[in-house]
C-alpha cells in the first residue's frame, strides 16, 4: 500500500449492481458496470488505505490489492456490509442495490403454460443498507463513523437532480452523498461521469468530472477530509 492520507484507514466499498432471482435461472438486476465502484477502491489503495471490497455483478474484474469479497443479492450485500464494517474508518456505497427484489423464489423454472398465460410476478421492498448501516451505528453498532451514500438521479420536471440529492442525503442520514445524473447512455457502464458531493455538515458542495478514476480520487479526498485527514 502506498503512504497517504488515508495510511493506516481501512474503507469499505461497495461496487457493482445486485441481482434478485427470481427462479433458479432468471433474476431482476441493473446496468451497474462496477466501474465507479472499482476506480473508488483504487483510489482509496492510492490514498494509502486497506480496502475491503464488496463486489456485486460487474462489468470489470475486482480491484487489486482489496480484500474482495464477492456477493449477488441484496440480503448477501447487507450482511456482508455488516460484517466488514466492523473495525472500519469509512465505508462509500457505490453499489446499484436493487429497491425491490421478487416476493417469492420459485425452486424450479417458470414455464411457459399451454394457456398462454403471463406469468404475474409480486414484487417486495429490499431493505435499506446504507440507512439501516447508519441506524445501526446510533444504535452504538460497530460501524464506520464517515459514511458515503451514491445517487444516481434522472431529475424531472418537478425537481432538479440537486434537490433530489439533498432530500436524499438527509433521509439516509450519511455524512456525505455523491450524487450523479443517470440515464440510459449516461454514466452506467461509462468510462467518465459528472458528480457533486454533498455533506450533511453544510459545508459547500464539491463537484468533479471527467474520467471515473478522476472523480474517484475527488471523493476519497473528500472521505479523508471528513476523516480529519487533509490532502496535502
Ligand atoms: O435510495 P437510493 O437507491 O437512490 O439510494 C442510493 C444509495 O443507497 C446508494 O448509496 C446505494 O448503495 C444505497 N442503497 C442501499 N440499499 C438499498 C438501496 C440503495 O444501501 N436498498
Amino acid at each position: 500500500t502506498a503512504a497517504g492520507p488515508l495510511t493506516g484507514r481501512t474503507v469499505v466499498v461497495t461496487a457493482g449492481g445486485t441481482r434478485e432471482a427470481l427462479d433458479p435461472v432468471r433474476y431482476l438486476g441493473n446496468r451497474s458496470s462496477g466501474k465507479m465502484g472499482v476506480a473508488l477502491a483504487e483510489a482509496a489503495l492510492a490514498a494509502g488505505a486497506s480496502v475491503r471490497f464488496i463486489g456485486a455483478a460487474m462489468d470489470v474484474p475486482a480491484p487489486s490489492g482489496a480484500e474482495v469479497t464477492r456477493v449477488e443479492s441484496t440480503g448477501e450485500l447487507r450482511e456482508a456490509v455488516f460484517a466488514h464494517c466492523a473495525g472500519a474508518d469509512g465505508l462509500i456505497m457505490a453499489a446499484a442495490v436493487a429497491d425491490f427484489r421478487p416476493a417469492e423464489y420459485t425452486d424450479a423454472k417458470i414455464k411457459k403454460t399451454e394457456d398462454g398465460a403471463s406469468p404475474v410476478i409480486t414484487l417486495e421492498r429490499t431493505p435499506d443498507i446504507l440507512a439501516e448501516t447508519v441506524c445501526r451505528r446510533t444504535e452504538g453498532a460497530d460501524v464506520p463513523p464517515v459514511i458515503v451514500g451514491f445517487a444516481a438521479e434522472t431529475g424531472d420536471d418537478s425537481g432538479s437532480v440537486l434537490e433530489y440529492g439533498a432530500a436524499k442525503l438527509q433521509r439516509k442520514g450519511c455524512e456525505a452523498l455523491v450524487v450523479n445524473q443517470v440515464g440510459r447512455d449516461q454514466v452506467f457502464g461509462q468510462d467518465t461521469t459528472e458528480v457533486t458531493v454533498l455533506f450533511a455538515d453544510g459545508r459547500e458542495p464539491v463537484q468533479a468530472a471527467g474520467s471515473k478514476a478522476e472523480a474517484a480520487s475527488v471523493v476519497v479526498e473528500q472521505l479523508a477530509g471528513l476523516m480529519g485527514r487533509e490532502v496535502q
